[in-house]
């Protein structure tokens, strides 16, 4: 069992579906199957230290999402013929190696993250500081001065993974006013994102977390809403699909399972796609 497993009593390694991101650790980062495990977990260690992010405990890093989304050879085509990307909240940017290693010219994607550690971590994980074009941008999101604001407009497609999650709602239509300003002011810019959801909407405390901060987690309509009152602030429409669907994809779950593991095989997700009219 892994050294990491205290918390839940399992190894989130071998506990969670990650073969997307092996895969890619593999193929993209030229790292041997066997020597995976121990690379993971040591870029794990590192970042933890960065901030322990519930998601990076998890691996989540290598449940590479966007490949499996209906929009995804789009979004691929759009990249590859000169439209910019950028994934905000990017972490160590695996959404971007994933579309780099399937044919998207590096130059033309962008990755932004609070944490420049995160990012330089990013470059140890995929092993591929020495190639990538990527330009990564440490900023925080709601700074109305950071160096993100000078891409407003240049963006064509934003991936946003496991992010809006992290703040309240009024937070959250910052970020979201954040992101409808990076796009083009053009019909087809595209956000594609993740976060946890649930049947109700409403404000909840993340499990851990003892601060007595809330958070906001939407059902699908009202994520929805919260695209209708964007438009109705700056101007602008959009179109948003939006599924609400089990969070984790597990691979191995021991048959007598901790009541964490309970809880975590009945976490919602919600995935969408929203696109400017
Ligand atoms: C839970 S992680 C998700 C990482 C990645 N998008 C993924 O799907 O695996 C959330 C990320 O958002 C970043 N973040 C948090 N607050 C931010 C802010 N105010 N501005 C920019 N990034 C922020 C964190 O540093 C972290 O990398």
């Amino acid at each position: 069992m892994s050294s990491k497993t205290a918390q839940n009593e399992e190894d989130p390694f071998e506990m969670y579906d990650l073969d997307s991101g092996r895969k890619l650790l593999h193929e993209y980062s030229g790292i041997p199957n066997e020597d995976v495990k121990n690379h993971v977990e040591l870029i794990q260690t590192k970042a933890l230290q960065v901030r322990p992010y519930p998601c990076i405990r998890r691996y989540r890093f290598l449940d590479l999402i966007m490949k499996t989304t209906d929009v995804y050879l789009e979004v691929l085509d759009r990249v590859k013929n000169g439209e910019k990307f950028m994934d905000l909240g990017c972490c160590f940017g695996q959404e971007i190696r994933q579309l780099v290693h399937d044919g998207a010219p590096s130059v033309n994607t962008y990755g932004s993250d609070l944490w420049g550690d995160f990012l330089s971590i990013g470059y140890e994980l995929f092993k591929d500081k020495d190639r990538l074009q990527t330009t990564f941008i440490a900023a925080d999101v709601f700074d109305d001065s950071s160096p993100l604001v000078e891409l407003a407009g240049k963006m064509n497609i934003i991936y946003v993974g496991d992010f809006f999650h992290l703040f309240s709602l009024e937070e959250q239509e910052k970020a979201a006013m954040r992101v409808a300003q990076l796009l083009a002011a053009q019909p087809g810019s595209l956000i594609i994102g993740r976060q946890s959801g649930s049947e109700t909407a409403g404000k909840f405390s993340r499990a851990g977390d003892t601060s007595g901060r809330k958070h906001f987690q939407h059902n699908p309509q009202s994520w929805k809403e919260l695209w209708e009152r964007i438009g109705e602030k700056n101007g602008t429409a959009w179109t948003a699909e939006v599924d609400l669907c089990p969070e984790f994809k597990f691979k191995s779950v021991p048959e007598e399972k901790s009541s964490e593991v309970q809880r975590l095989m009945s976490v919602k997700g919600l995935r969408y796609t929203i696109r400017r009219l």
